[in-house]
């Protein structure tokens, strides 16, 4: 086994493909093209349109062949950060063959020789040590027996090939519905010491991490379909691709830990340097709380990462992604006793593990410390109040002798009161022999947004017009409302369909539309924006609304702001004579102008940044 650090790791690996004609490929932000997926979780989601087959990579990289290390950071196994094997953030390496025929591309084979290339030839691992897992059929795709017979032939014996389901050896899409396919995985045993002792113990042991899974190779042939209209209905089907497809997988904590022979990623160069300083300024011990020591270095750095792509904590999506762990970090400073702004020399030991690889992490390291010194301040005294009230519940409920059950409303009422996330109640009611009723809490939380939804609603459309006393401002607001409408598809027009809202706001004066675009628009599109709403001005097109079922809304081409929750019935705008026809179509709830000759001049003030992917547009109508 060769003696590397984290940083070599990354570099060799992306060295070896790009010595087998693959392109570097830089790593894609946290925050992805596709607005219905929250975070970047997965090295293939830039390259999804490639591998659906719509976009040419060969016009784009110049090969069908490519390689990255990527950002990812993934929330489903939240609970489990703190064992050897699971983080929030990490990074993945990965390798993929776009579209596989008789001329060009990769499948099985070379996939897994290149894979065995690397872990054997040039990081000296022990193949020996190697199990595989590959697909042992389901939900009508047949079992890998190619993948069986290729390992074979490479010389893995057949007893430590295991036959997998659609659970562990099927992977993706990322969303409910995409590019997916069966999974061939290489697993590390690393000894009977690191083991549950069964004698059946085995890679995916649920009672133990002695075979970890240290590399996923994706034979990417299918795309999972929604099979019925149907609203939650939950039918698919899967047909193939039109090409075949490899897309790789292998996280670079986990092999780091099995070269620096470490128990878990957290020993390595990647997290000992952070785990060491907060251990300096603690007044416990790693050896003594590593569960806590884990998280915390965990939620540091996936903050850090999050802070660094553009996302600031909020109580919406990504943003509240962020606030929860942020708040978790708060929370375990104060079990280890860390004082005042633990963070910062965290914070800069990051930047100087990452800074070389994402210049972000150094270049905006202030503004990272503001981000934590804010939310500090934010939720740190909340959090103590909270807590001495959580704690005063408890006694109440000790010395009442009756069941130990946090109900729904008692745990909505801390929830609300004190901004405490609400899986941290559960741990916090967990850690102290206490359960609680979620459902109810569920329930409660519905309540409350049902009646703060219905007192917005009649707030005139949720535009805000509540605050706009004045009549003709308040026919401002509505002409620059439905300008947002007639701009979003002007943007679409010119730049492309990625174009989707990320956020509108609109006061008397101006309009705010945020979208996803990755790149400054220039002059020439910005002057072509104008001139198509302008345009639509001038055409004097009526504005005319219908009522239909959601999913028919979709099926019209109808917009729908991605961060809504929408009922069963909506109502679509649309601009122009008849729906079919219509230059713009969305569902929303607002009010609008009945003719767009109305609008006046329409003008872009403002281009700018508004995150990683994000454009903001400020514009204003003139009479
Ligand atoms: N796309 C392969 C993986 O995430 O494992």
């Amino acid at each position: 086994m060769t003696d590397l650090s984290s940083q070599q790791i990354r570099g060799q690996f992306l060295d070896f493909f790009e010595k087998k004609g693959h392109k570097i490929v830089p790593s894609f932000s946290l925050i992805p093209l596709d607005p219905s997926v929250l975070l970047t979780s997965a090295g293939m989601q830039q390259f999804v349109l490639y591998l659906e087959g719509k976009k040419d990579p060969l016009k784009d990289f110049g090969t069908w062949y490519l390689t990255s290390c990527q950002k990812c950071f993934r929330t489903a196994d939240i609970n489990e950060v703190g064992d050897d094997i699971h983080h929030t953030f990490f990074e993945m390496l990965g390798n993929w063959s776009i579209g596989e025929d008789s001329n060009k591309g990769y499948f099985k084979e070379e996939a897994i020789d290149l894979a065995l290339e690397f872990l054997v030839d040039t990081l000296e691992l022990d193949k020996d040590k190697f199990w595989i897992t590959v697909f042992k059929g389901g939900n009508n795709i047949p079992k890998d027996e190619e993948s069986i017979k290729i390992w074979q032939e490479k010389g893995i014996p057949k007893e430590r090939i295991k036959e997998f389901g659609m659970e562990d050896n099927f992977w993706g899409p990322i969303g409910e519905v995409g590019v997916c396919g069966p999974c061939s995985e290489i697993h590390y045993d690393r000894g009977k010491e690191f083991g549950c002792q069964k004698p059946d113990c085995r890679p995916n042991c649920k009672k133990c991490n002695r075979f970890i899974e240290i590399w996923n190779l994706v034979f990417m042939e299918y795309n999972k379909n929604a099979k019925c209209q149907m609203p939650n209905a939950k039918c698919y089907n899967y047909t193939l691709l039109p090409q075949r497809n490899v897309d790789t997988g292998m996280g670079i904590e986990r092999l780091t830990a099995v070269l620096q022979n470490k128990p878990s990623g957290y020993e390595t160069d990647l997290f000992w340097p952070i785990i060491k300083n907060i251990q300096k300024i603690s007044s416990k011990k790693y050896k003594e709380e590593k569960r806590i020591f884990r998280i915390l270095a965990d939620h540091l750095r996936g903050s850090v990462f999050l802070i660094g792509d553009g996302i600031l904590p909020s109580n919406l999506d990504r943003g509240y992604i962020l606030r929860r762990i942020l708040r978790r970090t708060i929370r375990y400073a104060k079990v280890l006793n860390l004082p005042e702004n633990w963070y910062v020399s965290s914070i800069k030991k990051l930047s100087e593990i990452y800074g070389s690889t994402y210049f972000e992490l150094r270049t905006k390291e202030t503004e990272i410390i503001t981000v934590f010194q804010n939310e500090e301040e934010k939720f740190g005294r909340a959090l103590d109040k909270g807590l001495s009230q959580f704690d005063k519940l408890l006694k109440r409920k000790r010395k009442s002798g009756k069941r130990k059950i946090i109900s729904g409303l008692e745990g909505f009422s801390l929830y609300s009161s004190f901004s405490v996330p609400i899986d941290l109640i559960q741990e916090l009611a967990k850690e102290r022999g206490f359960e609680i009723d979620i459902k109810g809490f569920e329930k409660a939380l519905k309540e409350h947004q049902k009646i703060s939804r219905a007192g917005a609603e009649k707030k005139f459309g949720g535009l805000g017009l509540e605050k706009v006393k004045d009549k003709r401002q308040k026919v401002k607001v509505i002409k620059l409302h439905t300008a947002t409408h007639l701009l979003q598809q002007a943007l679409r027009d010119v730049l492309g369909d990625q174009v989707k809202q990320m956020g509108s706001d609109i006061n008397e004066e101006r309009l705010r539309f945020d979208f996803s675009y990755d790149k400054k628009l220039t002059p020439e599109q910005i002057k072509k924006v104008e001139e198509i709403v302008n345009q639509k001005i001038k055409e004097n097109l009526p504005v005319k609304k219908n009522e239909m079922d959601y999913q028919q809304a979709l099926k019209s081409g109808a917009l729908a702001f991605f961060k809504e929750r929408y009922p069963e019935k909506v109502t679509v705008y649309f601009i122009g004579d008849s729906l079919e026809k219509s230059y713009s179509k969305e569902i929303c709830a607002g009010h609008h102008i009945n003719r767009t000759g109305e609008l006046g001049q329409f003008k872009i003030v403002k281009e700018e940044s508004s995150g990683a992917g994000v454009r903001r547009i400020k514009a204003t109508l003139e009479s």
